[in-house]
């Protein structure tokens, strides 16, 4: 198994009930698979080119602008690859501002490629990704269940993203309420990674 971790945080592990989630899942899965091949991709640490004003006609095509240009596409591609290699993707993430970091949308913006993870067909776009498992680690301040459910556009937006491409298993842990702080703040952690250990054991 090909396991790709996104983590979408600039915090320590130890100050992030996103990235605690994460090592809880990841840490189970490989007692289960010890063989298993697994790749980081660190979106505050490595590299994810923004689609600027070189980039973008690169990306439909064009022969890149410069030298730089061309360097920012192949970086482009080499996380397009890592994606594309992976059989499970595991994303951990906070929520900012109701919806995602906006380095994970930077990446999401690299592995969303026409001809490559999804395609126009007559009958509408089809998915290219089709196969891949993604476990999504979310931690907020908030708690975005009934009335305020649709407060919550990280998980539509992850879910619709993931969709187009053709993923459609993806299972979420996460943690809400860490802005409440002290013990129930620390209570929903420990419950996020409890289910994360078991979580871990359908894979
Ligand atoms: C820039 C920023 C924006 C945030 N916006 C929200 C928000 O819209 N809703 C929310 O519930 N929490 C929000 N939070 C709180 C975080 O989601 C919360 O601290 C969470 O624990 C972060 O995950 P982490 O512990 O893995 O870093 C925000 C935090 C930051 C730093």
């Amino acid at each position: 198994m090909n396991v790709l971790r996104v983590l979408a945080n600039p915090k320590p592990v130890e100050k992030s009930a996103s990235l605690k989630i994460e090592q809880a899942f990841m840490e189970a899965l490989r007692a289960r698979h010890p063989d298993a091949q697994v790749e980081t991709i660190d979106l505050y640490r490595d590299e994810v080119p923004l689609i600027d004003e070189k980039v973008l006609p690169a990306h439909f095509g064009a022969p890149p602008a410069d030298e730089e240009t061309a360097r920012k596409m192949a970086r482009r591609g080499a996380i397009l690859q890592q994606f594309m290699g992976a059989d499970l993707v595991v994303i951990a993430t906070p929520m900012w501002n109701f919806n995602a970091p906006p380095m994970l949308k930077a990446w999401i913006d690299t592995v969303l490629v026409a001809g490559k993870t999804f395609r126009y067909t007559a009958a509408g776009p089809e998915g290219l990704a089709k196969g891949k498992k993604v476990v999504l680690c979310i931690a907020s301040g908030g708690v975005y269940e009934g009335a305020t459910a649709a407060l919550d556009t990280l998980t539509p937006m992850l879910k619709t993203q993931l969709g187009f491409i053709g993923i459609t298993d993806v299972a979420e842990l996460r943690a809400p309420g860490q802005g409440s702080g002290g013990d129930k703040a620390k209570a929903s952690t420990a419950a996020a990674v409890a289910q994360a250990r078991t979580a871990a054991a359908a894979f």
